[in-house]
């Protein structure tokens, strides 16, 4: 385990309120092993659709800038996130799209872990595929194993309190989290 605390940053997909990934997100601090800090990014919601002339044109929106600063200081990086018609939501995908094309692109080397849940059964199947492959081309470094898939989210929370109930699901949780810390260390993070 680290000798220094791993800071990691969680990224939501869902910009629903009520969302079930939200829900799982914030669940993660209480079930992170000793020494890893997990904090929420700064909302994408506010940028723009991606376009290049507004990039030429005026740069970088502030909103940008700041998560991809979030990215770039994180040790790690946690990917909450909804399937959408089985792949990644639009509002997450034009985040990644933004700061992909910063100079110093903020997912080069970095090490993330993907947590889907969904109302479908299979949990998310198809988005986690298509994240992979986003971070593939961005050289990031995507944790295999243990997945976290969690189907039929709706069962599985408390929407009143807004807490995670399901013990199954917390204990993948635990179990990813855990093997996170290996893999951010053994690839050259904190420790
Ligand atoms: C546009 C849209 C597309 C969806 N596509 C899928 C899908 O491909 N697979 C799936 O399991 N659920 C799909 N769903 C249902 C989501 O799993 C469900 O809305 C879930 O609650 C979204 O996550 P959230 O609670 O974090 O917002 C879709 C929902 C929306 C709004």
């Amino acid at each position: 385990m680290a000798d220094k605390q791993l800071n990691v940053l969680s990224i939501c997909g869902s910009l629903r309120k009520g969302s079930y990934n939200g829900i799982v997100q914030r669940a993660l601090p209480a079930l992170a092993p000793e020494g890893m800090k997990i904090i929420v990014a700064p909302s994408f919601a506010d940028f723009p659709l991606y376009n290049a002339d507004v990039q030429n044109a005026s740069g970088f929106p502030a909103s940008v800038s700041k998560f991809a600063d979030a990215i770039r200081a994180a040790d790690g990086v946690i990917f909450n996130t909804p399937e959408y018609n089985f792949s990644i939501p639009g509002g997450l995908k034009n985040a990644i799209d933004w700061v992909s094309r910063l100079p110093n692109q903020p997912f080069a080397g970095k090490p993330i872990a993907l947590q889907s849940a969904t109302m479908g059964q299979l949990g998310g199947g198809r988005v986690q595929y298509d994240l992979r492959r986003a971070m593939v081309f961005l050289d990031a470094l995507v944790l295999n194993k243990p997945e976290v898939f969690i189907g039929a989210a709706q069962t599985k929370v408390n929407e009143q309190t807004g807490e995670l109930t399901d013990e199954m699901a917390r204990n993948f949780i635990k179990q990813q989290l855990a093997a996170f810390a290996k893999f951010i260390v053994r690839h050259g993070g904190q420790g």
